[in-house]
């Protein structure tokens, strides 16, 4: 039993995905929408854990996520506490930052308030394939792979009547930077989340 609650420490063993009951598929598609009303509360290490594996845990024994993706998926969380990086096959949080990033982060105020901001990354170091400039390039199959995750935070938030937002409007030098990114590794989509007012 994890009895710990807030994103205080360096390194967290979520607890083990447990949605809540009911969930409907149904009403995450009839009420997903993008909502900026979000309140300051903090989301305990079970809403987080849920909402992280929804994003793009892993689903199935051969290694695979909830989001269909053809390269690894880097998701950090940007808290009051800093910023720690999910790892989904140990399902842990480790931080990376102790700094609270999230006033810095966006030109839109609503950020400053969300408890979490995810941010959806990918290391275009890593996509190696020889079809890729021909067919897009790798920013182009990056933003396409961000998008499906995205979209499962969306349904996610949705089914559990919570706030969030796709946002790429974002001062992405200074996210990148904080992070710690160098070479291909770049942040494509942040989500700030949080619950309604
Ligand atoms: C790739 C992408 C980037 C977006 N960036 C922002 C953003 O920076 N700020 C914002 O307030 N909304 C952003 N949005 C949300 C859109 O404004 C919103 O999805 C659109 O108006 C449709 O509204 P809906 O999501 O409620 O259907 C973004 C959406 C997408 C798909």
């Amino acid at each position: 039993m994890n009895s710990q609650t807030t994103l205080k420490e360096q390194c967290i063993k979520l607890p083990e995905v447990k949605f809540p009951e009911n969930l409907s598929l149904y009403k995450a598609f009839k009420k997903r929408e993008s909502k900026r009303d979000m309140t300051e509360k903090e989301f305990t290490l079970q809403e987080i854990s849920n909402l992280l594996w929804a994003a793009c845990g892993i689903n199935r024994e051969n290694g695979k996520s909830t989001a269909p993706l053809l390269w690894k998926h880097h998701v950090h969380i940007a808290s009051v506490y800093g910023v720690h990086k999910y790892d989904a096959e140990k399902n842990k949080l480790n931080k990376v930052l102790e700094e609270d990033i999230r006033s810095k982060m966006a030109f839109q105020d609503f950020v400053n308030k969300a408890p979490l901001i995810i941010i959806l990354g990918v290391n275009t170091d890593d996509m190696k394939n020889d079809w890729l400039e021909r067919l897009g390039g790798k920013d182009f199959y990056a933003g396409n792979q961000t998008s499906a995750v995205s979209q499962n935070i969306y349904l996610y938030a949705a089914a559990i009547d919570i706030s969030t937002v796709a946002m790429t409007w974002y001062d992405k030098k200074f996210v990148d930077e904080k992070l710690g990114f160098t070479g291909g590794m770049q942040s494509f989509i942040i989500h700030p989340i949080g619950y309604g007012k």
